[in-house]
């Protein structure tokens, strides 16, 4: 293996050349020039990155009673399936980057918009991951209107309103939230290091005490965040903005105000490749010190002056991720880790930071293919090699779909699925309105109840033949009472399965009939039922299989079963056969 030695000034820079792909444009000297003048090294290029297993960064963070998250935006998860599935994967944790900025929730003084935010929060809930809140007191991210219409005289009151509403709609449901964020700023030049905001002019430096207690009364379950950036490096300017941090947080604790945790944004630049962060984790000891917890909350590196050649760059941000998140994870007292997004293909960075070469930058862990980088694979074995927290996290319970949340039914398709009973699609949807076919409701019986043939000759439909898909589900749920085919010898397979075949399929499947038809008067369609079902819909009206959305007294019995009503029927019949747990609902009959 060839090396090649290029001296920094402070350390020596091995470049394990053999082994890097690519290494044709990475011999050019000049092309390491700036970078070397900037005595950026990087340690061990040959050495071997890989990480055992497979397990995701949730998990690999969980194994520590560690939280690792992501940021995420409305605009790019709703719409993009295969990102939505990534994050599904990854993420413990989702913090949505603008979506519950004061810009994006207020259109007006006077209206809220939550819908971007509520999907998220949906999103993070069916998912089994977390919510965090970012951000309700910012000098950036507010609304056009705020100059014109925020003033000494309302600035207490609007806080407190804002606080109150959007808090206050999560509350329960937030893991932590930024209350302030960006407050300190040596730039401002005051002794007590705050930034000179709208909130300091209007309500003086007592503004991040309002903000902390009116969310501790909004929502008194979420942590309490205050999060800064600029944390991190060695620099004389970065060690005296911590203290500034550092007094605000004393004070705040000092006043008795409600807060539990620092976040440290951790945009890594440049200077991180050979950072020591002595300073960084005295700082973050004497945090933990004050009885606070801290998360890493926005991490992501810079690779603005990195050099162009990917594998090279993609090596020295894996290991700023490395370097920073060892030092970081050796405090106790830290029990998250965010980045600023989770793959390439949507960064601010590419925006904000983004190079001369016109290269995309590569800050996450995920490529912008969605394809794990060597970062994800450093930032994993950090974890792996993470002290053990106190404590295990709880994550919610993950379920498979996006397209759920929210849906009367959800709770249903959650529940079958996890019992593996129904499965969604390749794109981890589960369409829950798309109707079903006979030979897919066949399917669903077979694994829902595991019919037992009562003989074993097989019935010949002329529409199914031995090498349809199907074939086994239909034959078995035909030899076992839940399903017949038609006099005139078919099945079809493929016509879609009307409502009241359903519920007269469970209750033949599970022997269930009623001599009283008298019940089938709840329905205000009775006269539409038909008559071969009439004595197997009161049956299984009787027994609480009957689920009707959204109006109750309306059976539709003609009308095609979708998908999440046929996982309501079925939920509702395995717990009439006693092998589901009761759910409640209010549109079972
Ligand atoms: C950024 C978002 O990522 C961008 O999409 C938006 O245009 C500006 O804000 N520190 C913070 C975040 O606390 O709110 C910022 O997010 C990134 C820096």
């Amino acid at each position: 293996m060839t090396k090649k030695r290029i001296l920094t000034g402070r350390r020596t820079f091995l470049l394990g050349l053999g082994t890097l792909a690519g290494m044709g444009t990475f011999t050019v000297a000049g092309q390491f020039k700036r970078l070397n003048s900037q005595s950026q090294t990087i340690t061990d290029l040959g050495r071997n990155f890989a990480v055992a297993g497979g397990a995701s960064l949730r998990d690999r963070a969980a194994n520590k009673g560690l939280i690792y998250g992501s940021q995420g935006h409305y605009k790019f998860l709703s719409k993009d399936p295969e990102l939505a599935a990534l994050y599904a994967q990854e993420s413990a944790l989702l913090v949505p980057g603008n979506d519950l900025k004061w810009k994006d929730l207020r259109p007006s003084p006077d209206r809220f918009d939550f819908t971007k935010a509520d999907w998220m929060a949906e999103f993070a809930r069916t998912h089994g991951m977390l919510f965090r809140g970012h951000t309700l007191v910012w000098h950036k991210g507010l609304p056009s209107w705020f100059k014109e219409t925020v003033n000494s005289r309302n600035a207490e009151q609007m806080l407190l309103e804002h606080i109150a509403t959007v808090a206050g709609r999560y509350a329960g449901k937030m893991h932590s939230w930024d209350v302030v964020n960006e407050a300190i700023t040596l730039r401002d030049g005051r002794s007590d290091g705050l930034r000179e905001t709208p909130w300091l002019e209007f309500l003086g430096p007592e503004y991040i005490d309002i903000a902390f207690r009116a969310a501790a009364e909004a929502d008194p379950q979420a942590l309490l965040v205050y999060n800064d950036n600029g944390l991190d490096s060695d620099s004389s300017k970065t060690e005296k903005k911590r203290a500034a941090v550092l007094r605000l947080l004393e004070r705040l604790k000092s006043n008795g105000t409600p807060i539990h945790a620092l976040g440290t944004q951790a945009h890594l630049g440049e200077s991180a490749i050979d950072s020591k962060y002595t300073g960084l984790r005295k700082f973050l000891s004497d945090v933990a010190d004050l009885g606070l917890k801290i998360l890493v909350t926005e991490m992501d590196v810079i690779d603005k002056s990195f050099p162009t050649d990917l594998v090279v760059r993609d090596r020295m941000v894996a290991e700023v991720y490395e370097n920073y998140l060892s030092a970081v994870l050796d405090e106790p007292a830290v029990i998250a880790v965010v980045t600023w997004g989770l793959s390439d293909r949507h960064t601010w960075l590419s925006k904000k930071k983004p190079r001369e070469d016109n290269m995309p930058v590569r800050p996450l862990p995920f490529d912008a293919k969605l394809k794990p980088k060597l970062a994800h694979n450093t930032m994993a074995l950090a974890f792996d090699r993470a002290p053990m927290r106190d404590g295990q996290i709880v994550l919610p319970r993950q379920t498979p779909f996006y397209d759920i949340q929210g849906h009367w039914a959800q709770v249903y398709i959650q529940a079958l699925a996890a019992k593996n009973i129904i499965s969604g699609f390749p794109d981890e949807t589960f369409r829950p309105n798309a109707s079903v076919t006979r030979a897919e409701f066949a399917a669903i019986i077979t694994k829902a109840f595991t019919p037992v043939q009562q003989n074993n000759k097989a019935i010949a439909f002329q529409d199914v033949p031995q090498n349809f898909w199907g074939y086994n589900a239909i034959q078995t749920t035909s030899q076992s009472g839940f399903l017949a085919g038609y006099p005139n010898g078919t099945f079809q397979p493929g016509q879609q399965i009307p409502r009241a075949q359903v519920l007269v399929s469970l209750a033949s499947g599970l022997k269930l009939s009623s001599d009283d038809t008298s019940v089938l008067s709840v329905y205000q369609d009775v006269a539409q039922i038909p008559a071969y079902a009439t004595n197997k819909v009161a049956a299984a009206t009787q027994q609480k299989i009957v689920v009707n959305y959204p109006t109750v007294k309306l059976l539709s019995p003609n009308r095609n079963a979708t998908r999440a009503e046929v996982a309501a029927f079925v939920y509702q019949a395995l717990v009439n056969a006693g092998k589901a747990e009761p759910i409640s609902s209010p549109y079972v009959v």
